[in-house]
């Protein structure tokens, strides 16, 4: 069914030009509906005045004060870590050993696998999030649970098998099954799991290997193998996130010239291959980036939380590689993509001490939604409200607090009125999250 709605607009006009395309209808009417497969998607957007009379009569929602803006994009967050935000540490390493691996383990039991997954579909949604790449455990039972999930929602969603087959606990490891190993056993469960779920409505399936330093070189090289003969599911993984990470991979791995190296060395860098952090690189990583096609998902609450650094926006611009904005929960501490925002501020302040500039707020949201939907390979899919997009996005209330409502009703420009909503906006601004129906 078709369906309009009047409130202020936010979209990118033109995903060629980026952040700069970012554009305000202040009286805007979107109009939605179906496209030939019965997928909801945008089939105008534009102001009020110059559409209204041309879909005269669609019902028409009028929502006004509020802002519909594209559903975000979180590139990389865990589903089994929900219970791990807030959890402190020295760094990754002990992070993991003392906190998230014994979370994880408790995801083999179905139930409690089911359970969480509701909840976490509930917090991305309930936060404005209406695509997310995801991580599940080394389990079956907790990718089926995640996207039985997200089905059930009609939601956008990657996940993907848990690949790890040494340095964690025997129970968080793959087990071997009747005559394999657990590397080969890991990838015949990720190719049913590919069979079972990718492409289906709006799923997709991520090949996850956790990171170098907990797969054998068979499991990595099998991982490799499964990418290339599914070109189009993805691949997820974590490098450069930590100095003592990087140096165990460097010592696990001594034949590959970097961390990330060890990656295309086993086929794993790619066109949808999207690598967490990304922090401690050279050079010559961000050139295998951009060559490969693969993607860095920045997360710069969990870099802050972890202390483990701060990516380099000028030189993954200056090289010239793909990237976007993620929440990584539970090393990152929100779900809300404005707390993100925030911290990517932080983050970009650090690298600009030239020019004393941060990032602008227009680029800040076009890594959450459209440039993060472009690095996934979805742009034009999704993050964007463009005619075609499906029809995925959040109502958000810019007076939601008192102190929202001061300093929103103060914005002279796009800029201040975007950098409010960043700087002191959470869950309290989503006022409803509207996904894509298929109808
Ligand atoms: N590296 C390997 N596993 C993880 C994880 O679960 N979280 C983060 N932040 N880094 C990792
Ligand atoms: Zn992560």
């Amino acid at each position: 069914m078709q369906q309009a709605y009047r409130a202020s607009l936010l979209w990118f006009a033109d995903p060629a030009q980026g952040p700069a395309s970012a554009r305000y209808e202040e009286d805007g009417l979107l109009v939605v509906g179906p496209n030939a497969q019965g997928q909801q998607v945008v089939q105008a957007i534009g102001s009020w005045r110059a559409l209204s009379s041309q879909y005269g009569q669609v019902p028409v929602e009028h929502l006004p004060g509020r802002i519909i803006a594209p559903g975000f994009v979180d590139m990389h967050v865990h589903f089994p870590q929900t219970h791990v935000i807030g959890s402190p540490a020295s760094g990754l390493l002990p992070w993991l050993e003392n906190y998230t691996f014994p979370e994880e383990q408790r995801f083999a039991d179905a139930h409690y696998a089911a359970e969480s997954a509701t909840f976490f579909v509930d917090e991305l949604l309930r936060n404005g999030v209406t695509t997310a790449l995801a991580f599940a455990t080394s389990h079956s039972t907790s990718v089926d649970a995640l996207f039985a999930q997200a089905q059930a929602r009609q939601m956008r969603l990657i996940t993907g098998l848990c690949l790890m087959d040494r340095h964690a606990p025997a129970a968080l490891l793959n087990q071997p099954g009747v005559g394999t190993s657990a590397a080969e056993q890991s990838l015949v469960e990720s190719e049913a799991l590919i069979q079972r779920w990718h492409g289906q409505g709006r799923l997709g399936y991520a090949i996850t290997p956790r990171f170098a330093p907990t797969s054998t070189d068979a499991q990595l090289r099998g991982a490799g193998a499964l990418a290339a003969r599914y070109p189009d599911v993805w691949i997820q993984s974590h490098v450069a996130e930590n100095k003592d990470e990087i140096a165990w991979a460097r010592t696990l791995f001594p034949q590959s010239t970097s961390y990330l190296a060890t990656y295309a060395d086993f086929g794993l860098l790619r066109e949808r291959a999207v690598y967490a952090h990304c922090i401690h690189f050279d050079d010559a990583d961000r050139a295998l980036m951009r060559e490969s096609g693969a993607v860095a998902a920045i997360s710069p609450t969990s870099n802050l939380f972890l202390g483990s650094g701060f990516f380099d926006y000028a030189g993954a611009d200056r090289v010239g590689f793909g990237y976007g904005l993620a929440s990584d929960v539970g090393g990152g501490t929100s779900f809300s993509p404005f707390h993100t925002m925030l911290a990517a501020y932080y983050v970009g302040r650090e690298g600009q001490t030239k020019t004393g500039l941060s990032l602008t707020p227009q680029q800040l949201w076009w890594q959450h939604t459209a440039g993060a939907a472009q690095a996934l390979g979805l742009g034009g899919v999704v993050g964007n409200l463009l005619p075609g997009c499906e029809a995925d996005f959040v109502v958000l209330n810019p007076r939601a607090t008192p102190l929202l409502a001061r300093k929103t009703a103060l914005a002279g420009s796009l800029e201040e009125l975007l950098f409010s909503l960043i700087v002191l906006g959470d869950d309290r601004v989503v006022e409803r999250t509207v996904v894509g129906q298929a109808v």
